[in-house]
């Protein structure tokens, strides 16, 4: 039981790696809130959550609001008394090439994937600091490190997530509170279904291990990172991405 009676606030934990997540931080003993826009998809997750219905609950949420970002923290102080860790995992994808690209689709992205975290951060940070601990991991991508053909807003919302990362590092390691991010490769999950075939196979054939990550790969480093074994690594960029480029 690596995260025993810590509380865990999971953006976007309704589906794909939010929803493995979900999953891996109730077998390890955490208390969860489901912070996610799809109210229908978390309530199934938590309808199928047999045997730890009694730790998770979930608030609908949409990061990109400030008022909702703060509501999520307040309902999880409220159901739980405190908070440990956030997972600041809710995203999306708009992809087109750069010349077709809408200025709605560039917003989109980036109010999602940038200011969701700045909202949800903002709303947690009060209660980390009188805690004066807590842990905020971010959610980046292969995309945001290297770039990637169709996806100029989505690159710059998770290149974004990384000078964020270390920014809030620098700002609140003295605080006891520590900040570190993920960057998953391509990973099962239906954000990943959409791509068209033929580019897809062409991503698998350049990672080094010749599969897409399967979405508990990508939990399993957020629990490394929430869980006390990580208690010194600090404003990290974990590449969890089968060695796509190195
Ligand atoms: N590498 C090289 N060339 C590419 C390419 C790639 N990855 N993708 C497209 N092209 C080329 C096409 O072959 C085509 O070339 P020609 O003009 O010579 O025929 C040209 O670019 C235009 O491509 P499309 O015909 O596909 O253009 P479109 O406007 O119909 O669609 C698109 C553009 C929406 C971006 C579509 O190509 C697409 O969906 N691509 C996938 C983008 C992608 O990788 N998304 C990742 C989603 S998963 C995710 O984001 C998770 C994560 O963090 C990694
Ligand atoms: P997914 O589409 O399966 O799940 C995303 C979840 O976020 C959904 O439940 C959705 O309802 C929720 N969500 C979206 N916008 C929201 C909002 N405004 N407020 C609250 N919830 C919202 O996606 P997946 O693949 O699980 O992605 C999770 C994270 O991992 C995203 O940040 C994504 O960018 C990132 N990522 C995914 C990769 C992949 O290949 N699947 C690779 C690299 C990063």
């Amino acid at each position: 039981m690596r995260l025993q009676d810590k509380v865990a606030l999971i953006t976007g934990g309704a589906s794909g790696i939010g929803k493995a997540a979900t999953e891996l931080f109730l077998e390890q003993g955490a208390r969860v809130v489901i912070a996610d826009y799809n109210q229908e998809q978390g309530e199934q997750l938590i309808s199928a959550l047999e045997h730890h219905q009694a730790n998770v609950v979930f608030c609908r949420t949409d990061v990109s609001k400030a008022d909702q970002a703060k509501a999520a923290v307040a309902f999880t102080i409220e159901q739980y008394g405190r908070l440990d860790i956030l997972i600041n995992n809710a995203g999306i994808t708009r992809d087109a090439m750069f010349t077709k690209m809408t200025e709605e689709q560039f917003d989109e992205v980036l109010d999602i994937n940038v200011k969701g975290l700045f909202h949800m951060t903002q709303a947690a940070l009060p209660y980390l600091i009188k805690q004066g601990a807590g842990k905020i991991i971010n959610t980046s991508s292969v995309s945001g490190v290297y770039g990637n053909v169709g996806q100029t807003n989505y690159a710059a919302s998770k290149a974004a997530v990384i000078g964020m990362t270390k920014s809030w590092a620098k700002e609140l390691g003295r605080k006891g509170i520590q900040v570190n991010a993920v960057a998953p490769g391509f990973t099962a999950t239906p954000m990943v279904a959409k791509m068209p075939d033929n580019i897809l196979d062409q991503m698998k054939s350049i990672v080094s291990l010749k599969r897409l990550a399967e979405p508990r790969d990508i939990a399993n480093a957020y629990l490394f990172l929430a869980s006390d074994e990580a208690d010194y690594v600090h404003g990290h960029v974990l590449h969890v991405d089968g060695g796509i480029m190195m």
